[in-house]
């Protein structure tokens, strides 16, 4: 009698959820994980923590090689659930100066470079668990979970994207005026869906969803009734 074969591994859903900076992806997403009980991958910190580390070692912005190097060694560690959003990067906690412009603007140059984005894909696939994994970045839908279950393009616009920014900013005491945040915006925008690896783009199977206007709690709520609408349902607690 031969021995039983294991089944195929049960498949853990995803959610992608992409979209310009400033759409309000890191904090939906991060809700919507929380609401089904799901891991959350906030990718835009990969790259944050790759430009950031890349600047401390003295890479020059345009060093691919340094950069992917680095890419595919630094231990990141978020902390550790969906309700936090605490990043270490070998050892040292970051979580505050990842989320300035001025990273940003890191994260969205090495972002551009190839070798960092082959270096991360598998580093980001690796949080695809049970019971499941929502992801928010540039290209969660289109690269790196083309067989998302349900797969978001979140956006509002550049004035509103600013307002925000800056009220943010505001609040973690950091500063930064709104004419000089719309201008940054506009250019990520342009960098980040102009660049030939793995460019922002909403793709044919990803549903619009605008939040111009609207409470987080509004977007969140939409983005879990389209979940629902595939069949996926908050983790047993
Ligand atoms: O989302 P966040 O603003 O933290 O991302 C920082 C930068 O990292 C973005 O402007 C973008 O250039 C880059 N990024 C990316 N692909 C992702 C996530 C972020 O290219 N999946």
């Amino acid at each position: 009698m031969s021995a039983a074969t294991p089944g195929p591994a049960p498949a853990v859903p995803v959610v992608a959820i992409d979209g310009p900076s400033g759409a309000g992806k890191g904090t939906v997403a991060r809700l919507v994980a929380t609401r089904l009980g799901w891991h959350w991958l906030d990718s835009g910190a990969l790259y944050r923590v790759v430009g950031l580390v890349g600047r401390r070692h003295g890479l020059a912005p345009g060093d691919e090689a340094g950069h992917a190097e680095l890419a595919g060694r630094i231990d990141i560690v978020f902390g550790g659930d969906a309700a936090t959003d605490t990043v270490w990067a070998d050892g040292a906690d970051l979580s505050r100066e990842l989320r300035t412009e001025e990273v940003g603007h890191l994260a969205s140059a090495v972002a551009a470079q190839p070798r960092v984005r082959a270096a991360l894909t598998g580093r980001q696939r690796a949080f695809r668990r049970l019971p499941g994994l929502v992801a928010d970045g540039r290209d969660m839908g289109s690269a790196i979970f083309p067989d998302a279950t349900l797969k978001v393009f979140l956006t509002a616009t550049v004035a509103e994207r600013a307002e925000r920014r800056y009220k943010q900013l505001k609040d973690k005491g950091l500063g930064g005026s709104l004419a000089d945040l719309s201008r940054d915006i506009e250019e990520r925008d342009r960098r980040d869906a102009g660049r030939a690896a793995s460019p922002l783009v909403r793709t044919d199977d990803a549903l619009l969803v605008d939040s111009t206007g609207r409470s987080i709690e509004a977007v969140v709520a939409e983005v879990l009734e389209l979940a629902a609408a595939r069949g996926l349902q908050a983790a047993a607690r």
